[in-house]
């Protein structure tokens, strides 16, 4: 199975992402706006965009040369950003990892940062060495300047992986003077060189996740649509607006319904209880329970390496574009 960084898509792939109308693709291929390259699939030859070629047709439309795209082409609104939830299992790790690469694809500069000691991000996004490299734990409890944690995983996207190790850093960072500040301090030192940072947390209301509290504009609230983890919002919430008011912070909060099944009654009942009680955060995408998703967990490359076309595609697709500019 291929890793993300030699992902390449058929044309129809290539324009369900660019948003294009299929017809089209042959016009952009002739004037020179993409070139492809012949791969072999199975038995047959076949004509396909590399992720960097990929990348490089979202760079031109940004540079707006060439008018205007129904695509939105604009930098994210909010460069900080972190999936959250102090419950377990939600779908944050499986969530950031398809978004980061989703915004890789789209040609932005992504920083992933693993902030969970499980490691399931940097497992995701296919770095299988994360237990050897330095960790968000060097950094703030060694004095390790960011950049030299930073891992390049494909064109477009770089990690700071997390290891077991990371579970041990609640105690000395506690001890730490400005503990909570830490963690934006050292970000403050790479941003610039980013479009966005993204980072997974820990399942707690751990001072490693307050401290990305602090560091961030957005937060993406993973609830999963069942009633416990409708019934942890509340707290989850609570939680948000303490750091807020103690840290003197604004932040931005979605939440974004994982795990959906339109089969299921108490699916649709908790999606509509999280849309009338949340009504302002809850966003308009919703990522549906397929197996499309499972399966690039276990096999390690995004939904579009499974079927890119699939609902699960679709949904990464939906919810990446409202996550990013709206
Ligand atoms: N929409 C979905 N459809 C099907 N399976 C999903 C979906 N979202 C997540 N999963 C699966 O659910 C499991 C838990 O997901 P994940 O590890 O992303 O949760 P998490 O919130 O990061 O967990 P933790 O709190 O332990 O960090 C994984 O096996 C993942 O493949
Ligand atoms: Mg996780």
């Amino acid at each position: 199975m291929a890793s993300f960084k030699d992902i390449c898509f058929t044309p129809a792939e290539f324009s369900s992402i660019a948003r294009l109308d299929k017809s089209k693709f042959s016009t952009l291929e002739s004037n020179g706006m993409i070139s492809t390259v012949r791969r072999r699939l199975g038995n047959s030859d076949r004509k396909m965009v590399t992720l960097e070629e990929t990348q490089r047709y979202f760079h031109e439309i940004r540079s707006g040369r060439h008018g205007d795209h129904e695509f939105i082409t604009e930098l994210p609104k909010n460069k900080v950003q972190m999936f959250y939830n102090v419950k377990g299992g939600t779908g944050k790790s499986t969530l950031t990892a398809q978004y980061v690469m989703k915004a890789a694809i789209l040609g932005l500069k992504v920083l992933a940062i693993d902030l969970d000691g499980q490691g399931h991000l940097t497992v995701n996004l296919d770095v299988l060495d994360g237990h050897e490299r330095p960790t968000i734990y060097d950094v703030l409890i060694n004095d390790l300047p960011l950049a030299d944690a930073i891992l390049p995983v494909a064109p477009g996207l770089d990690l700071v992986p997390a290891n077991l190790g990371l579970c041990n850093i609640e105690i000395p960072l506690n001890n730490k003077t400005r503990r909570e500040y830490r963690l934006s301090e050292a970000l403050a030192k790479v941003t610039h060189e980013y479009d966005i940072v993204v980072a997974d947390t820990n399942p707690a209301a751990s001072i490693l996740n307050g401290s990305m509290l602090v560091a961030a504009d957005l937060v993406n609230v993973v609830c999963a649509t069942n009633p416990l983890s409708f019934h942890g919002m509340s707290l989850v919430m609570a939680t948000i607006e303490e750091m807020e008011r103690e840290f003197k912070r604004s932040l931005e909060v979605r939440i974004v319904p994982n795990m959906y099944d339109n089969r299921e009654i108490i699916s649709q009942e908790v999606l509509g209880e999280l849309r009338s009680q949340f009504p302002e955060n809850c966003t308009k995408a919703v990522v549906n329970r397929s197996a499309d998703l499972n399966e690039a967990t276990k096999r390690r490359p995004t939904v579009w390496g499974v079927n890119a076309i699939g609902v699960a595609a679709q949904d990464i697709q939906a919810l990446t574009e409202e996550l990013l500019y709206s």
